[in-house]
């Protein structure tokens, strides 16, 4: 892979951009503080803004690593930070990222994330030398899949109670893209 770290990716609506300490009021009110959205996420909701400063700044040390990729995702209209995307894992050895992303409620289901994924799996594939791209969801959430689906991933499978969320031990949707299968956005 060739490592580029969190660089700025521009769309349409969206500013994908890295995070700053001072997203941490935006970051709590619209999204880290809301159990609905964190429903199917590995972790809490965040109950008290102390803890999104704690995790803002080790995310900004982390940056350092220009293999570390998470992006704020900003909406440019109302110039808020509304999510998050990201690499949860790097796979050096087979040239493999697998992405998480989240946003606020308030803006579901407006192709928002469709718009983020699409730019990001562009972004691994032509400028890090990725080679392949996955993601899981619950399959209690399908949202998240038909986000996957509508960027051109492939269903892969399902692993059955092979992950633990905020609702327990869940099964868990697989998808994937590989450069060759790759036709672009
Ligand atoms: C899942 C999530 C990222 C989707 O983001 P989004 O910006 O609303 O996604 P989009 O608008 O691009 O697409 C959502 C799609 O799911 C569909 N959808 C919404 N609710 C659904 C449901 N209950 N069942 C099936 N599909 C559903 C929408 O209709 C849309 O598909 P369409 O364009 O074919 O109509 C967002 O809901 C979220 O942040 N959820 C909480 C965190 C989370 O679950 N993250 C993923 C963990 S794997």
């Amino acid at each position: 892979m060739n490592h580029k770290g969190t660089q700025i990716i521009e769309t349409k609506r969206l500013i994908l951009r890295k995070f700053k300490v001072s997203d941490a009021q935006q970051m709590f009110d619209n999204w880290a503080n809301d159990s609905e959205v964190t429903k199917y996420l590995t972790w809490p909701s965040h109950g008290n803004i102390e803890v999104t400063k704690e995790l803002l700044s080790d995310w900004v040390q982390n940056y350092q690593n220009n293999s570390y990729y998470n992006w704020c995702i900003e909406f440019k209209e109302t110039a808020q930070a509304i999510g998050s995307i990201g690499a949860v894992k790097v796979l050096e050895y087979i040239n493999s990222v697998s992405i998480g992303y989240c946003i606020s409620k308030e803006y579901w289901s407006k192709g928002i994330m469709t718009e983020a994924l699409g730019a990001i799996i562009k972004f691994f594939f032509d400028e890090v030398d990725v080679n392949r791209i996955s993601a899981t969801h619950d399959t209690n959430n399908p949202a998240s899949g038909r986000v996957m689906a509508k960027c051109g991933m492939k269903y892969e499978g399902t692993f059955v109670q092979a992950a633990c969320n905020q609702q327990g031990i869940c099964d868990i949707a697989v998808y994937g893209l590989v450069k060759r299968d790759y036709t672009g956005f």
